[in-house]
């Protein structure tokens, strides 16, 4: 598999030193591992054969010390697992056995995995992300995204491509941070793909009050859970849409949407109640592609922080006619779109769905 992905690589290099846009490094491609989460196995025990491949020690240690305590007090620490020991009445099935087996392989106290598992939703965190759809001229849908984060020496250590199967078959594949049981970068083949940029909003104490409401609540959806929902219901692009344009979320946010079709491609727009808009391609009206980071799409990007315009440049200089999935990785590793902060890059197709490929990146 490793010995393959290198030689992908190799065959790589020469198109990309022949192409409009920076080169891509291939000591910077690293391809995280790859493993199976097997559904028909109970919640509580379906991710050992993958939390088996990190040290209990230093995976706690390393989750505590480097991100759990760098954001929160250890007295809102205590506080969170007061509630987590209902996480039965606050989450629902299978996410709340899912995480109490985390929590138990890990010897960690179930406030502690809850938290990491909602960490997203605090744009104080800073998640920074660039999404793009595209169509090319035969009207082929190609979907990258980089996922760019705090913490990020840790989450490149815990990143991995999982396969979650029933009965020997895939259903859909994510890209996680091991430990995390939602859905940031997904694909349901032959159905959708699916990423998810943060829409920075709000204070820590902010979010931290929407989340609680939200768990206290029961009538709003995790973000990450929301979408591992749709991959779980075999969603079409239509329906996945529907699902992410309507619910009730915890915090705002965009999701950047393909699908199998031509004109299947969208960014949606959110704040914690429901879509301010969706962003659709359009391919005779010259919109070939859509590209996201952090900001909405009709407002122009902070100076400070302009990876859109170096992104669509990039695009352009590529053009509709030759983009696939090997231009769009050229293009999530354009300087400022990759960046220090930039833990992986994902590039997925949802008919073409053998092509999913993620790898650790260090650029900037
Ligand atoms: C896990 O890491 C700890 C601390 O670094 C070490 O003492 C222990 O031997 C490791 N355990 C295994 C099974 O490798
Ligand atoms: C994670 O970090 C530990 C400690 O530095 C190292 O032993 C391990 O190989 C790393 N794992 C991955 C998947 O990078
Ligand atoms: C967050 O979003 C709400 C509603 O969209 C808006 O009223 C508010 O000003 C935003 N806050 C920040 C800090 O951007
Ligand atoms: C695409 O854009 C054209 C021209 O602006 C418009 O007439 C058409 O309705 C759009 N198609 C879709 C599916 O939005």
């Amino acid at each position: 598999m490793w010995r393959f992905l290198c030689l992908w690589l190799f065959c790589l290099i020469p198109s990309v030193l022949s192409g409009p846009v920076v080169p891509v490094l291939a000591g910077d491609l690293l391809p995280p591992p790859r493993y199976t989460v097997d559904l028909d196995m109970p919640e509580e025990t379906r991710w050992r054969p993958v939390l088996q491949h990190w040290n209990k020690t230093q995976y706690r240690e390393m989750i505590r010390n480097q991100v759990l305590l760098k954001v929160m007090s250890p007295e809102l620490l205590a506080l969170l697992n007061v509630l987590a020991s209902q996480i039965d009445y606050f989450l629902p099935s299978p996410y709340a056995g899912e995480i109490r087996g985390v929590a138990n392989y890990f010897e960690m106290d179930i406030g502690e995995v809850v938290f990491l598992n909602v960490l997203y939703s605090f744009s104080a965190t800073t998640t920074s992300c660039t999404s793009i759809v595209a169509q090319d001229s035969d009207g082929n849908i190609w979907h990258g995204r980089n996922l760019d984060f705090a913490f990020t020496e840790v989450l490149r250590n815990l990143t991995a491509e999982i396969d979650f199967q029933s009965k020997g078959k895939t259903l859909y594949t994510s890209t996680v941070f091991v430990g995390n049981v939602g859905a940031v970068t997904s694909q349901r083949p032959n159905g959708f793909t699916v990423s998810l940029n943060e829409r920075h909003n709000g204070t820590l104490e902010e979010n931290l009050i929407q989340i609680l409401k939200a768990l206290i609540s029961r009538n709003t959806v995790f973000t990450s859970f929301q979408i591992r929902d749709a991959l779980a219901a075999g969603d079409d692009f239509q329906s996945a849409m529907d699902r992410m344009t309507n619910k009730k979320e915890t915090a705002p946010n965009y999701f950047i949407v393909g699908g199998v079709r031509a004109g299947e491609g969208a960014v949606i727009t959110r704040d914690r109640l429901r879509a301010l808009d969706v962003w659709r391609l359009n391919a005779s009206a010259g919109r070939w592609f859509v590209l996201e980071t952090n900001y909405d799409h009709w407002l122009p990007p902070p100076k400070t922080d302009d990876r859109r315009d170096a992104g669509n440049k990039a695009m352009e200089a590529i053009g509709q006619k030759n983009i696939n999935l090997d231009n769009l990785l050229k293009v999530l590793s354009v300087t400022p779109v990759c960046r220090g902060e930039t833990v992986y890059t994902t590039l997925m197709s949802a008919a073409h769905p053998g092509l999913y490929k993620t790898f650790i990146r260090r650029c900037g």
